[in-house]
């Protein structure tokens, strides 16, 4: 007779597992959820289980992006098939289209960005609640409690959470009468225990009541009450109705792998997608460009222009506007679009239209079980804290997730982003978004699970992650560190970069006629499978922690 017994063995902190073994990984935005995650997966939790603790986690030790307040998107493998949760904040009830406009149609600076209009309805409590309810294996309590934790006994602060918060408080002080961020953050030290009482409170009738401990009840009353006395939009008539909503992930052919990934409202998976394919086509056919060459950019920001024209045309919520995923996404689109990339010189940016007829924050991590199966979340309040404001008795900062809208038709939001009639707000819409959690399979087996913060440059990230592993043939750090790029047509021929790119480069691409621009990219957390062995990675300039953990080979008796 065969019985199998399962032991677990130690958590390994080093990136590489013996071949033979089975293998679980963790890449987190922090250390705190790195811990909570691993012990999860150690004691024979799922992905999706870790998933949803260090959600609450992050909640508790990552203010600019964890969350309750905001909403994201979970990709999830499991048991060879795959599901994508759409857990997005939604326009309240009273918005509409010209909410941020002046009585002379102009967009009022900030008006979307800080204070107490800013906020969509919240999705995070319920997504976690719909995503343990299919595939949780483990009391929802248990996954929840390590956040109460947290909260109510406190964690000793990381230097840059103190810096940034700090900082962020000199400059939100005084955007708007509802902004009350550095009441709450403004005072945090560096190694000093940090306790949130009201946050505490507020995830323990989570832990008791599931999302009606967010949606209904006293959490809800809380919301409602400081939405009235601070003119805010949100009711708890919105709270009871948000729901969390199963949509089929973008899932598309690429080379011998299936590239699994956000779909609307994200754009994220198209965007990828599309990028891939029309790199493919364009890159000379017997070799790549030089990774990182001049030709290497070039090419690609000729994509992103085409890429970018789609996305502010043709994107926005499918429950409001009717996406043409299939056509966007298709092989024959796709060569039509590549046939007008020009390798030898830039576009010119206004002529590139839409195709088919016509501190940035945000945080991801990815999650491989001992099974196989794969999560891959990225979640957001979008800008670093959100509105920059704190609901006074439920201790959570809120999200200023509506400037993801189109204010007006032609003016760009906080990441530089056009967009018209398919991304207007309106009612009970959500926002579009670029969160782009990816997942590579390979003959059914993960080879990558991708994902990071950073508004519009997640999606590049994203893509060049993919080609840093499959094009390149690198490991997980050095996916994740090696400089990146982005280009999205607006504004005119300007390639934002990584700090690190070749200077010769840099002057080569201007001397094509590009402005090039200095920046900060996202947190990468890529976990990848290469040779039979996974590796973890978070990139070394952030807060993140990744690690293998290595379980004993399944004992035959
Ligand atoms: N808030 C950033 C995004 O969803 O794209």
């Amino acid at each position: 007779m065969r019985s199998v017994i399962l032991s677990l063995l130690l958590l390994m902190t080093v990136p590489v597992a013996l071949a033979g073994e089975r293998e679980a990984a963790v890449a987190m935005p922090d250390r705190f959820s790195a811990e909570v995650a691993g012990a999860i997966l150690q004691n024979g939790g799922n992905a999706v289980d870790a998933a949803i603790a260090a959600q609450f986690v992050l909640a508790v030790t990552l203010p600019e992006a964890g969350n309750i307040g905001g909403g994201g998107f979970m990709l999830i493998h499991k048991d060879g098939k795959q599901d994508f949760l759409d857990y997005r904040e939604m326009a309240p009830a009273a918005a509409h289209r010209d909410m941020y406009l002046d009585k002379d149609g102009e967009v009022i600076p900030d008006l979307s960005v800080y204070g107490i209009l800013a906020s969509g309805i919240p999705g995070t409590v319920q997504g976690m609640w719909q995503a343990h309810h299919r595939h949780g294996s483990m009391p929802w309590a248990e996954l929840v409690q390590p956040a109460v934790d947290l909260a109510a006994k406190g964690f000793a602060v990381p230097e840059p959470l103190a810096r940034y918060a700090t900082s962020y408080a000199r400059h939100v002080g005084g955007k708007h009468p509802s902004v009350n961020f550095g009441r709450y953050f403004g005072e945090l030290e560096a190694g000093k225990v940090f306790r949130q009482p009201e946050l505490a409170q507020t995830l323990k009738g989570i832990r008791d009541d599931g999302a009606d401990g967010f949606y209904r009840g006293e959490t809800a009353k809380i919301i409602a009450r400081f939405m009235r006395e601070n003119r805010g939009l949100i009711t708890e008539k919105d709270l009871a109705a948000y729901q969390a909503k199963w949509r089929e992930p973008i899932v598309t052919n690429w080379r011998d792998m299936q590239l699994v990934s956000a779909a609307p409202p994200s754009s994220g998976g198209i965007a990828v997608a599309q990028w891939l394919k029309m790199y493919d086509l364009a890159r000379p056919p017997e070799e790549p460009p030089v990774h990182n060459s001049v030709a290497y950019l070039h090419l690609l920001a000729e994509v992103g222009k085409r890429v970018f024209a789609d996305r502010a045309e043709y994107l926005g919520d499918p429950d409001f506007y009717d996406v043409p995923v299939a056509r966007l996404i298709s092989d024959q689109y796709v060569e039509r679009r590549s046939g007008e990339i020009n390798l030898a010189a830039i576009s010119d940016t206004p002529s590139v239209k839409p195709g088919l007829t016509e501190s940035e924050e945000t945080t991801h991590f990815s999650i491989v079980d001992q099974w196989g199966n794969a999560v891959s979340n990225t979640t957001t309040i979008n800008l670093g804290f959100g509105s920059g404001v704190v609901v006074e008795g439920a201790g959570f900062l809120l999200n200023d997730e509506m400037d993801d809208f189109s204010a007006k038709p032609g003016v760009a939001n906080a990441f530089g982003a056009l967009g018209g009639v398919a991304n207007e707000v309106q009612p009970g819409k959500r926002m579009l978004s670029s969160m782009t959690p990816s997942i590579l399979l390979q003959d059914g087996q993960v080879r990558m699970v991708s994902g990071s913060p950073g508004g519009t440059t997640i999606i590049t990230s994203v893509y060049q992650s993919i080609l840093n592993l499959v094009e390149f043939g690198m490991d997980a750090q050095q996916i994740v560190d090696t400089p990146r790029f982005h280009h999205q047509l607006w504004p005119k021929d300007t390639i934002r970069y990584q700090a690190g790119l070749d200077s010769s480069v840099v002057k080569g691409l201007q001397g094509m006629g590009y402005r090039m621009q200095e920046n900060g990219f996202g947190d990468l957390q890529v976990i990848v499978r290469r040779n039979g062995e996974l590796e973890a990675a978070s990139q070394s300039t952030g807060r993140g922690a990744s690690r293998v953990i290595a379980f004993a080979p399944l004992a035959v008796q």
